[in-house]
């Protein structure tokens, strides 16, 4: 990625939803993808990736895997695929990721985004069969070094991805 395109990141709000939708083909053809997309934004668990201005991928962050950091899902507009946007989006996850582990999974057929979390040091962790008919959810975890984070997450700054309160 040339210096002129290195991305910037932020929360996506609401107002941008449609981005969220181009940059997500699936979400187009599927009302329980755009359900979701709803709710990461609303609850601030969105994080946006913008080129030169312009929203061309997104990346969800969550605490609700066994109690670790887990990204359910990382998208980049197609056109603009394979210049190192989910990459960078990675790496922003994983400095803004507050626990020491991070967990992200991909289905078996999914060859980009098994290259892509290997890409971004992430290693394989497991497997779960039985969600999408013949096809498993491979699991990835990378190692956060806690020098990166505040010792108590509560204490950070901004609330971005920060882990929901126990009902
Ligand atoms: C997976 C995805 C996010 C990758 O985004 P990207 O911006 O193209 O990724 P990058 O450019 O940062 O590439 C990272 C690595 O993945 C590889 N890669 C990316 N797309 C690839 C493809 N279609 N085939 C093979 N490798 C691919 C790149 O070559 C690079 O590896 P390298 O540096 O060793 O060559 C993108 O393909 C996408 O949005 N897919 C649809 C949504 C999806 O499946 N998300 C993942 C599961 S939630």
């Amino acid at each position: 990625m040339s210096a002129a395109a290195e991305p910037s990141f932020r929360p996506a709000v609401q107002a941008d939803l449609p981005q969220l939708y181009e940059c997500d083909p699936y979400s187009r053809n599927h009302e329980s993808r755009r359900v979701e997309l709803r709710r990461v934004v609303q609850q601030g668990s969105c994080l946006l990736a913008l080129v030169n201005g312009q929203p061309l991928g997104f990346a969800t962050l969550e605490y609700n895997f066994f109690g670790h950091a887990f990204i359910p899902l990382i998208c980049v507009a197609t056109a603009h695929q394979f210049k190192g946007l989910g990459l960078a989006l990675l790496v922003e996850l994983e400095r803004l990721c507050l626990t020491s582990k991070l967990f992200t999974s991909t289905n078996a057929s999914n060859a980009p985004a098994q290259r892509l979390f290997a890409r971004a040091g992430f290693t394989r962790s497991g497997i779960i069969e039985n969600l999408d008919e013949g096809d498993p959810e491979l699991i990835y975890f990378k190692a956060v070094p806690r020098g990166a984070q505040p010792a108590d997450p509560s204490a950070q700054e901004t609330s971005w991805g920060k882990p929901q309160a126990a009902a």
